[in-house]
């Protein structure tokens, strides 16, 4: 990963622009993204479809990092948006981005929430639970009117990630459950709603996902789903979305498959059924905004513990990015004002949050540092912003978008006025 870096000056540059400066601009801690990654990103899994002959719809899960800007660039290239809520939702409209072009997530949406998504006239519902059904069907009767879905199954596929990121297996929170006839009741009830179109089935078996295995599983299986259901209804979905989860390079040990890698390996499965091949839909989130992000923090104090370990500690930390802290999640970090410096040390990186486990990277090589110098983390765009908080009373950093050597701010720096702005005297 850092190998990839360019620098101009010593100085680490993104998308053409010096880091330095955009310190200098925006102060730190500062979210960084390049823009001309995400782009390409896309690109890459548009290719990946063409090239193998499938109709498809890219859908970017907005959970991984939501803000106008982000559904801005979505709407440029083309593609659709997932939503998981009445707030991400609230955010892309309010971006301008279509409606049409949103589906809606969520194990618990709630009967505000699926309104608010049936009055703005959203693209799909993805249908997770029978109470949903139910809500759903009361607010297009009362609305008068007609929506697309998708059904959520859990198909019985465990990815072999963390834990927390696991969501395709049976026991879980999310979907119908297939085996215990779940799904079939679900799709009846759909089917005959006269007010819900029923576009196809959805699955998600995980993020940070590696391998192919699962996802030629989960292919072969909602093939198998399909055919079973249409034998029993005579239904045959337009759409079967594969969810996303598609992996990302956070350090050396991390070996993620190209998008090419994964299309192609899902096609082939898909062509091997022998069946007609619904539209593909996929849903990445990481892999499309992570790769983009960098957070850039200021070096601030040292400790150094005799013959044990020394703590660089830098100016932001858990509160802009949690991954560390809940997930283990290893990240690799660069002096950004020294990038023509060899390495000299190995030191445990510490955000400044009052926990012992606020540490961003456990071991990192850098060359000798200083006060003042500047600290890059590295693909941290996606799930850093959207998972930030206020832990002690800190603000949220701000979020710059660079491309072709131009900068942009689009989220502000919060203020401490910011931080008590909901506040009531008592
Ligand atoms: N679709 C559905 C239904 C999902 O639940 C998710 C992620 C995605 C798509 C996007 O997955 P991605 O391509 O980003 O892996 N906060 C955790 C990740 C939670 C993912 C939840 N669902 C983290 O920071 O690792």
């Amino acid at each position: 990963i850092i190998n990839d870096l360019t620098s101009e000056n010593g100085h680490l540059t993104i998308s053409g622009v010096d880091s330095v400066e955009l310190v200098k601009k925006y102060g730190t801690p500062l979210y960084v993204f390049d823009v001309s990654k995400i782009r390409d990103q896309i690109k890459k899994y548009k290719t990946a479809f063409e090239q193998n002959n499938l109709k498809y719809q890219i859908s970017y899960a907005s959970k991984a990092f939501a803000v106008k800007a982000i559904y801005q660039i979505m709407q440029t290239e083309n593609v659709h948006v997932d939503v998981v809520s009445g707030g991400e939702l609230y955010t892309a409209l309010a971006a301008g981005f279509p409606s049409n072009k949103i589906s809606f997530h969520g194990n618990n949406k709630s009967f505000e929430e699926l309104t608010m998504a049936v009055k703005n006239h959203v693209g799909v519902i993805m249908l997770d639970n029978f109470h949903e059904i139910e809500l759903l069907a009361r607010i297009l009767k009362s609305e008068q009117q007609q929506i697309q879905v998708m059904l959520r199954l859990t198909p019985g596929i465990s990815a072999h990630t963390h834990k927390y990121d696991q969501t395709g297996q049976t026991d879980s929170k999310f979907g119908f459950d297939v085996e215990s006839g779940q799904a079939k009741k679900a799709l009846e009830m759909v089917l005959n709603n006269p007010n819900m179109k029923m576009l196809g089935y959805h699955a998600h078996i995980g993020s940070q996902i590696f391998g192919t295995e699962g996802f030629k599983l989960l292919a072969q299986k909602m093939i198998k789903i399909a055919q079973n259901f249409q034998t029993d209804f005579n239904y045959w979905p337009k759409i079967l979305n594969l969810g996303g989860g598609f992996g990302i390079s956070y350090n050396e040990d991390d070996d993620p498959i190209s998008p090419t890698e994964f299309i192609s390996q899902i096609a082939a499965e898909l062509r091997n059924s022998g069946e007609e091949i619904p539209e593909i839909w996929i849903e990445p989130g990481r892999s499309i905004v992570g790769p983009a992000g960098y957070t850039l923090y200021k070096v601030g104090s040292r400790k150094d513990i005799p013959n044990l370990s020394s703590y660089l500690s830098v100016d932001g930390g858990m509160g802009d990015n949690i991954r560390p802290a809940l997930y283990q999640a290893k990240y690799e970090a660069v002096i950004a004002n020294k990038m023509d410096q060899a390495t000299t040390q190995t030191v445990h990186i510490a955000g400044k949050y009052c926990e012992s486990g606020d540490i961003l990277i456990d071991q990192q090589a850098l060359p000798t540092t200083e006060p003042g110098d500047i600290l890059a983390m590295l693909d941290t765009g996606a799930y850093g912003y959207s998972m930030a908080m206020n832990y002690n009373r800190n603000p949220r950093p701000a979020v710059v978008f660079v491309e072709n050597g131009q900068d942009k701010l689009v989220v502000k720096r919060e203020t401490y006025q910011d931080l008590i702005s909901l506040d009531c005297d008592y």
